[in-house]
């Protein structure tokens, strides 16, 4: 995805980190107002792109969005593309949510965990493991394991691309949209 501006003026690293600030914890200040405005723009574009690829009818990311809610997002670029400028690939949008969700059992548990809200990569490039890439980073900057996670309506894509990547197959059965798997359960107690 190109912008008509320098994308490695605004992110210093192949994954930035932006919480609803804008200030990516590894890169640049997002203090000057021209590259709060191209921020903002990068991230509202990549929220239509994500939207019109899954279907939606209107964005789940903005950067509206992200202010007001709290959540967060890891951005990967490839710096090198577009005679040096950079393109952004794609994104992830993390965020806790408190969830009441049943167990194997059907018993009641009341969770906060971090779930998986948005993700996207550009369609040129997907299934070159740029995805694996931002999921792993996200990870190990959040020191979590993937089935402790819970992922808000994910697509097929995405499905099947947690049970190449992390073996997550057999997910337990929930009345929201949220899908979350084996494992997630251990050491959770039952709402009393
Ligand atoms: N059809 C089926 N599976 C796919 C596809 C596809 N077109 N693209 C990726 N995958 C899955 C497959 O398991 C694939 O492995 P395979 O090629 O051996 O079948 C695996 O992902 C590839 O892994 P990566 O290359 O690391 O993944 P990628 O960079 O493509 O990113 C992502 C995965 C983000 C799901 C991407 O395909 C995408 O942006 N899809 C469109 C938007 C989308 O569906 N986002 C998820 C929304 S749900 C949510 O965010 C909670």
């Amino acid at each position: 995805m190109e912008f008509p501006f320098d994308i490695n003026q605004l992110f210093s690293e192949r994954i930035c980190f932006l919480d609803q600030t804008f200030a990516a914890e590894n890169g640049q200040s997002a203090a000057r107002s021209d590259l709060q405005a191209h921020i903002v723009t990068v991230i509202d574009e990549l929220g239509r792109a994500s939207a019109k690829a899954q279907q939606l009818t209107a964005p789940i990311t903005s950067a509206s969005k992200l202010q007001s809610q709290f959540h967060q997002l890891y951005l990967l670029k490839d710096g090198e593309s577009n005679r040096g400028h950079g393109v952004v690939v794609g994104f992830l949008k993390v965020g806790y949510k408190k969830l009441f969700l049943l167990d194997r059992r059907g018993v009641h548990i009341e969770a906060e965990p971090l779930c998986v809200l948005d993700f996207y990569i550009a369609e040129n490039l997907q299934r070159h493991g740029c995805g694996l890439d931002l999921f792993d980073f996200m990870l190990q900057h959040k020191n979590l394991e993937p089935e402790l996670m819970a992922y808000d309506r994910p697509s097929h894509k995405f499905l099947s691309f947690l049970a190449k990547h992390y073996c997550l197959i057999h997910s337990v059965p929930q009345v929201n949209n949220f899908v979350v798997f084996e494992g997630f359960f251990l050491n959770k107690t039952a709402v009393p």
